[in-house]
């Protein structure tokens, strides 16, 4: 996808609905095996955060592209000892050909962006998610075989996946409703985008309620209570957030063919039960599964490569 060389990708605000559209349906198509692609290039993963998926499917996906794969983890770089970030960025411009960037502070990741010429990903911040969104929505699109007219569902805390989730999906014209605790919603500029997007085509709503979210809803999604970096409150968020677990009973108010879906990694018995996980409705490891892919579309259309199918 030539429209996108050379572009970062910080959140999902980077692409206009017609470019995200074009995205998803690349990475349906490499999936497929329809479209390959070939791009011998360089990409940095700077994680200063746990993970599993986001590192390895970035990685799996540039190795596939027949490239290669540079973990900058912070604690043996200098970036743990104080090193400016528009330092660092420029430093690392000089050698790599894109930078995946998982951090706390969604300027952090701006500023990298700005002093490196080469494309930046965001691979998790305290804000967005874009890279999970982008797996979510393909996830969608296969289970559904469109997205007009489905409606997604989060239940939880408003936080970083839960506003990637809600662009995107107002972005491709389905509805979307959140659940969470009344002091744990999501950014209010983050739902007035969403809502800008959905226009009068589909829905946008934020609620204290999940029952009401969950009635004939398509998509039911949740993510951890407490993110990285909250772990101190983790405890006291359950009784809190307890109500908005996705469990057998909220799923009986859901439409029979409904999904389940997940960011993972899960932790069950909180915000989703065993059963449930575990369950017919559970999507949640084709979910992971397309991390890679999409992150694979993604890669090979920042760094320009060569498509052929
Ligand atoms: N969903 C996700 O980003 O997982 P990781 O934290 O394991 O990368
Ligand atoms: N909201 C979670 C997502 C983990 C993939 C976190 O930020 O920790």
């Amino acid at each position: 996808m030539q429209a996108l060389k050379g572009r970062d990708f910080l959140s999902l605000l980077d692409l206009s609905p017609a470019e995200l559209a074009e995205l998803l349906e690349l990475a349906a198509n490499m999936k497929s095996g329809k479209v390959t692609a070939r791009c011998e290039k360089i990409l940095g993963l700077l994680f200063s955060k746990a993970s599993t998926r986001t590192r390895v499917s970035f990685s799996a996906a540039m190795y596939q592209l027949g490239g290669q794969v540079m973990d900058l983890n912070p604690m043996v770089t200098q970036v743990s000892r104080g090193e400016p970030l528009q330092d660092t960025a420029r430093v690392l411009d000089r050698y790599l050909d894109v930078l995946a960037i998982r951090t706390f502070a969604q300027a952090d990741l701006e500023t990298y962006a700005k002093y490196a010429e080469i494309p930046v990903i965001n691979a998790l911040t305290d804000w967005a998610h874009p890279c999970q969104a982008l797996a979510d929505l393909m996830t969608i699109k296969e289970c559904f075989g469109q997205f007009s007219g489905v409606t997604v569902s989060y239940f939880g805390d408003g936080n970083n996946v839960a506003h990637s989730l809600m662009l995107g999906c107002a972005m491709m014209g389905m509805n979307v409703r959140v659940a969470t605790p009344p002091d744990y919603q999501p950014n209010g500029s983050v739902v007035g985008k969403a809502k800008t997007f959905a226009g009068d085509r589909s829905e946008v709503v934020v609620t204290t309620d999940a029952i009401a979210a969950a009635k004939g809803t398509h998509v039911l999604y949740t993510d951890v209570w407490a993110s990285m970096g909250q772990e101190a409150e983790a405890d006291s968020r359950i009784p809190v957030f307890q109500p908005y677990q996705i469990n057998s009973e909220l799923l009986k108010y859901a439409d029979p063919e409904a999904i389940v879906l997940h960011c993972l990694p899960a932790h069950r018995g909180e915000e989703i039960t065993d059963a449930v996980i575990e369950g017919d409705q559970s999507r949640v490891w084709d979910q992971a599964e397309n991390r890679m892919h999409a992150q694979k579309a993604l890669l090979a259309s920042v760094l320009g490569a060569t498509f052929e199918g």
